[in-house]
């Protein structure tokens, strides 16, 4: 395996954004060619876009920035966020470095097993439904694959055919639903399209086996046979911050975890700071974070009842931080091949295969939920989004290059993060500089 350089970059958010490129191309993070993909992703050639979807008018542009520090099982990655919101690129840099000094994260993730659902109806009784599509298993592995005779020569393809019979919602009166699952092991590919392919492939085989009618055919998101998962373990000496120590900070993260897990309402916002770190790594490496987001929010309902993705213990000395979800991603297929943002994205997290893709997302979200329950259980999230948001309030007052930090600055000490206040102190400074 090629040697990874370090992901710890110290003072890199301090360089102008021009020494961010040349730095990257000392490290040979990029090369060359592709320090030009980086420069024009602000303006990247429309042609190519303009494939990508229908009516497109424009480009939307979102900032990339590069999570630090992370190693997930000894091996160092850059990752590649594109977010709005000011902080996360931060926060999952500020606890991948805390997770660093204790020894990285530990991940591991499941086979590219994929589920496409079949809905059957008017089949007669049920149980005989179930015997004669279950009798056909082979014939129905050997429809679904002949429509993705690569994917087989890759080693993957449809593997398991299972039926669920699920009451009817309307009540007894209604035919209970009839769901056939094909599951398919989609190797590097996230596998929507082709697992679509095979669902509707099939279909008519299922339709002639059973004489019953198929209406929806199509992959399921949530997509639990296709799981992540990661952990970190740090000692509480490595916690103490904001002048509280270790214990302290561990015992506001652990309150956190278990208000998560007592209450949906917490679980809901604790969930979203997990996917603020996955949807940004998702978008700068060309993933469906649409599905990425169905999945992790079904599978943190799957007991009936809504719960946090992670969870926080103290463990001999030690607090250790747990998550698991569902993460369909691609290396291959979607935008990732048109897109050359995309496939930068996943040149720089220096990854080689799906399955470490999905345990960097995973870290990547445990860090970013350690970051705000650790913010959360002490002095509170404002005091360190405060300084970040000061920035965006400087910047709609009108302030540009350097004034942008300084005017940050000025509203965080006077306590008043406001665009009257920035606008004020715009004022001020310019009239001192005026000639
Ligand atoms: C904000 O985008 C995310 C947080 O609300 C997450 C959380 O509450 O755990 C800070």
């Amino acid at each position: 395996m090629p040697d990874i350089p370090s992901s710890r970059l110290p003072g890199f958010h301090r360089l102008d954004v021009e020494a961010r490129w040349r730095e990257l191309a000392r490290r040979g993070d990029v090369s060359p060619e592709e320090l030009h993909v980086l420069r024009a992703l602000g303006s990247p050639s429309f042609d190519i876009l303009n494939q990508m979807i229908e009516n497109a008018v424009g480009v939307f542009a979102l900032p990339l920035g590069l999570g630090l520090n992370l190693t997930v099982n000894g091996r160092d990655h850059l990752v590649p966020m594109a977010v709005e919101e000011p902080s996360v690129v931060a926060a999952v840099s500020y606890a991948a470095k805390v997770v660093r000094h204790a020894g990285g994260f530990t991940a591991d993730a499941d086979a590219s097993m994929m589920i496409a659902q079949v809905q059957l109806t008017g089949y007669g009784s049920p149980e005989l439904a179930r015997e004669r599509l279950l009798a056909h298993r082979e014939q129905l592995l050997a429809l679904a694959n002949s429509f993705h005779p690569a994917l087989q020569r890759r080693g993957g393809g449809a593997r398991e055919v299972q039926v669920r019979i699920l009451p009817a919602p309307e009540g007894p009166q209604g035919e209970p639903l009839f769901i056939v699952h094909l599951l398919v092991d989609t190797q590097e590919a996230m596998g929507a399209n082709l697992l679509n392919t095979m669902a509707e492939g099939v279909a008519p085989l299922i339709e002639q086996l059973t004489g019953g009618r198929v209406y929806v055919r199509i992959l399921s998101n949530l997509a639990d046979q296709r799981l992540a998962r990661a952990s970190c373990r740090i000692p509480l000496a490595a916690l103490a911050d904001f002048d509280l120590p270790g214990e302290d900070i561990a015992e506001g993260i652990l309150q956190a975890s278990r208000f998560a897990e007592a209450d949906p309402y917490r679980a809901a916002t604790h969930n979203k700071g997990v996917m603020n770190g996955i949807d940004a790594v998702a978008i700068a490496t060309g993933q469906d974070w649409r599905a990425i987001e169905a999945g992790a929010h079904a599978y943190a309902c799957r007991t009936g009842r809504y719960g946090p993705l992670s969870r926080w213990t103290l463990e001999q000395g030690h607090l250790v931080g747990r998550i698991e979800l569902p993460l369909a991603l691609g290396m291959v297929g979607g935008p990732i091949k048109v897109h050359p943002g995309a496939q930068l994205g996943l040149k720089l997290l220096r990854v080689t295969t799906v399955r470490e893709l999905a345990m960097v997302f995973a870290s990547v979200g445990l860090a970013q939920n350690f970051a705000a329950v650790r913010a959360l259980g002490s002095v509170g999230i404002q005091k360190g989004h405060m300084a970040l948001h000061a920035r965006c309030v400087a910047v709609t007052a009108g302030a540009r290059g350097l004034d942008v930090e300084k005017v940050a600055r000025l509203l965080v000490e006077r306590g008043s993060v406001k665009v009257e206040t920035a606008r004020e102190i715009l004022a001020s400074c310019q009239a001192v500089t005026a000639p």
